[in-house]
């Protein structure tokens, strides 16, 4: 069986591809889809098929997915331009006669408030109406997205952040691969929804304690309006419209956009999600 994995030299793509082989599968049968063969080098050395390309090119990827039987469909970076990208590797999969895709989508998909959900909510509904097999993965915030605050907490003792009492229910970037790799190599997930999450879910005040144990330092949260929150990026030299989605995020967060009960994730991938401080410490 063949697998194919987009965004193959990113991070997500790559832990994916590691946790494909520690199940077994053959390099010779993995297919890592990039848009710049050079950056996948070390996989073409480790024996595994490096097809070079851009979602915008669905010629590209229709003959980079012949012979491919499933598809690991790692969501697109580019907010904004995630559902034209998405739509162009769905038209190459039916081309190619991909049998199954699992879709890296967004935790709550359905309700949640985060600006990224829009993109995913409208793939969920081209993947239900494209006809192929697929399940949906609806992953949850990566720990390591909380690394860029290591600097800042080392430095002022703090967290800042306008999260007030929401929970994340977040996980390794490597735990979200293996549940990947998991379903895609095992059968009857075909039609499933998996709201994928690290148990327990904790407050921003709790992750403040986990940056403390990394940084090896007393850190405390501090909760600020959006606006504040908004401005303390931008004076950390954040662009004002990245500092803005960046606080509206923490808005989302705050009405539970993160926080999930589903136990899915140590289900797929048969143990605890790393908790946030070993994913930041490592
Ligand atoms: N759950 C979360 O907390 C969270 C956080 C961040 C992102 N995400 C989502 O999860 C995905 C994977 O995360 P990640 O950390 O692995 O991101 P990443 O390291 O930035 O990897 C994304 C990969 O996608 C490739 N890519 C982007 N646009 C492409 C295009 N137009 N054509 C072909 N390849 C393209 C990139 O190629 P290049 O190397 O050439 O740029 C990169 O290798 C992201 O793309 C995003 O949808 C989720």
């Amino acid at each position: 069986m063949r697998i194919a994995v987009t965004g193959a030299a990113g991070h997500l793509g790559r832990h994916i591809i590691d946790s494909l082989l520690a199940r077994d599968v053959a390099a010779g049968d993995i297919v890592a889809i990039v848009r710049t063969a050079s950056k996948a080098a070390d996989l073409a050395e480790r024996g595994i098929t490096v097809a070079e390309a851009a979602y915008e090119d669905t010629a590209a990827l229709t003959s980079a997915l012949r012979g491919v039987d499933r598809l690991v469909l790692v969501s697109g970076s580019e907010v904004g331009r995630r559902l034209a990208q998405h739509t162009s590797i769905l038209d190459a999969a039916k081309a190619a006669g991909v049998g199954f895709i699992a879709y890296t989508s967004l935790l709550n998909a359905e309700t949640s408030e985060l600006s990224l959900a829009p993109e995913h909510r409208d793939t969920e509904a081209l993947l239900a109406s494209s006809g192929i097999d697929h399940v949906l993965l609806r992953n949850g915030w990566y720990w390591e997205n909380y690394a860029s605050n290591l600097d800042a907490a080392r430095a002022t003792g703090h967290l800042f952040g306008a999260a007030g009492e929401g929970r994340v229910a977040g996980a390794a970037r490597r735990d979200y691969a293996e549940a990947a790799a998991v379903v895609v190599t095992t059968d009857g997930h075909a039609g499933k929804t998996y709201e994928l999450g690290g148990q327990p879910s904790i407050t921003y005040p709790e992750l403040a304690q986990a940056i403390g144990t990394v940084v090896g330092a007393e850190v405390s949260y501090v909760d600020q309006s959006v606006e504040e929150y908004q401005q303390t990026l931008e004076g950390a030299g954040l662009p004002t419209e990245i500092a803005q989605m960046l606080a509206g995020w923490d808005v989302a967060i705050a009405g539970g956009a993160l926080e999930t009960a589903s136990t899915d994730l140590e289900d797929l991938i048969g143990r605890p999600a790393t908790p946030a401080a070993e994913a930041l410490a490592a």
